[in-house]
């Protein structure tokens, strides 16, 4: 059977292996920057507790279905979920599903790179000492500085993809542990002593405030983008954690691990947010600010303490790294399936791959200086357009792909995922694959997988359309 099988592309030495691999892929960016600033933008407490609600419901269910699809079809996302398809006697068009996660896994890593860029940037700042004593405006001008600047964005995002692809060329699981064993207590030991700033500030009980305070008027505004960002931060819904499912050695339990990496990224995400907030106050910044929120806050932070810019080094090489663990496992599952299906060399295949990862990416770096204007998704007063310049409304190029992956094919993706384990593998293979101790809990989570959180998903989508 094909449980039984090993992965041609490796596997794991444990299930602590996997824990590592998982929490890597899952606390990245979306913990550090972009949680912190879809609160902003959207409010605060009513978004946290959206958000809350949704990885437990949605998202760690799904989580659980992609783990165990993956350890049973011991392939390429694509090819584990035809294979085991076939198996069950349902249609092989299932698999359909983990090729367009693919797909959005790779759009993901075209702008992923960017923002992973910018950190790499904020290393030679703070290396240099660019931020002592540095003022609000000072930081907000230093942050223009670099996105307006194409060429800087272009090295950077360069540098961030090349470092992707040299892991992913020479084998995931290779390496992978050592450094990742050392690198996560060390960057949420940092984040600690942020959060120990932030305490400093006078300020620390509005940004708790502004993560905590729910007012049920906001729910509606964010829904979508609360349950988008659980996904994105989980790393579900393309098939990124079935593919390192798919390297996980069979005696492995599965519940308890993925619990572990769900609470692990929703700690680091909160502590993240805790931090930043109390900053963004004292410094009298706008808590919607967007994207470059953590880019100017944490300079001003680092740039007013003592050892503050050693520290902010440090900061930046460790979100440069909780990146860089993130950023792999969006190109492998693309990459295990195209070894499997040309049967090329894992190097040949990852560098075709970064390198239109790369291209798709420089749309990204555009879309904040010189392509600023180019919109899509445009709902003018004249209708409909796909693309218009310089129109009022509409999204950049960064927006439209963080909107079109993180709102739309990630949630999309879970859905058939969950949907797949629960009706098609079915309540016996799954029980076979979670060997659970008490049945109990299993009938639970069964039906987390199976009812609530497919009509959690379908919810959610339905509340959006109809706000
Ligand atoms: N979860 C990662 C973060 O929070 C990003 C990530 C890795 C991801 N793999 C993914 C997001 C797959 C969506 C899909 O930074």
């Amino acid at each position: 059977m094909a449980k039984d099988k090993v992965s041609i592309h490796g596997a794991w030495a444990s299930r602590w292996v996997f824990i590592l691999a998982a929490t890597g892929s899952a606390v990245g960016l979306g913990n550090i920057w972009k949680f912190p600033y879809m609160t902003g933008v959207y409010g605060g407490g009513a978004f946290v507790a959206m958000y809350l609600l949704c990885i437990a419901l949605v998202g760690l269910p799904i989580m659980l279905a992609e783990t165990l699809i993956g350890r049973r079809g011991r392939q390429s996302p694509v090819n584990a979920m035809k294979a085991l398809a076939v198996e069950a006697g349902a249609s092989r068009h299932w698999s359909l599903a983990a090729l367009i996660g693919m797909v959005a896994a790779l759009l993901i890593l075209s702008f992923y790179s960017v923002v992973a860029g910018w950190s790499l940037d904020y290393i030679v700042g703070m290396g240099r000492g660019a931020f002592g004593g540095i003022t609000a405006e000072g930081a907000g001008a230093a942050f223009g500085g670099l996105t307006d600047d194409p060429w800087r964005l272009t090295l950077w995002h360069t540098l961030f993809m090349v470092l992707t692809a040299v892991v992913i060329g020479r084998g995931v699981v290779a390496g992978l542990e050592r450094s990742l064993r050392i690198m996560m207590p060390l960057l949420f030991g940092l984040l600690v002593v942020l959060l120990g700033y932030s305490l400093t500030t006078g300020y620390f009980m509005q940004g708790f405030d502004f993560l905590f305070h729910f007012d049920p008027d906001k729910v509606r505004g964010g829904i979508l983008a609360a349950m988008g960002h659980a996904f994105f931060t989980l790393s579900v819904g393309v098939g990124s954690i079935m593919v390192y499912g798919a390297y996980m050695p069979k005696n492995a339990s599965i519940g308890g691990t993925v619990l572990a990496v769900g609470l692990l990224d929703t700690l680091v995400a909160l502590t993240a947010g805790l931090a930043l907030f109390p900053i963004v106050f004292a410094a009298g910044l706008e808590p919607g600010g967007g994207p470059g929120l953590m880019f100017v806050t944490l300079p001003i932070a680092f740039g007013n303490v003592a050892f503050g810019q050693a520290m902010g080094l440090v900061f930046f090489v460790l979100v440069a790294v909780a990146a860089w663990s993130s950023s792999i496992s969006m190109l492998e599952p693309a990459v295990a399936y195209f070894v499997e299906r040309t049967g090329r060399s894992r190097a040949q295949v990852t560098s075709v791959l970064a390198l239109l990862c790369w291209l798709v990416g420089m749309g990204t770096v555009l879309s904040f200086n010189v392509g600023a204007e180019a919109k899509f998704f445009v709902f003018g007063d004249d209708g409909f357009h796909l693309f218009q310049w310089g129109a009022e409304g509409g999204r950049n190029f960064f927006d439209s792909v963080d909107y079109l992956t993180s709102r739309i094919l990630l949630p999309l993706g879970g859905l058939a995922f969950v949907l797949f384990a629960g009706w098609v593998l079915g309540r016996e293979a799954v029980r076979d694959e979670l060997s659970m101790r008490y049945p109990r809990l299993f009938t639970l989570v069964f039906w987390l997988i199976r009812i609530v959180a497919p009509l959690g998903v379908l919810i959610v989508f339905v509340a959006e359309l109809t706000k």
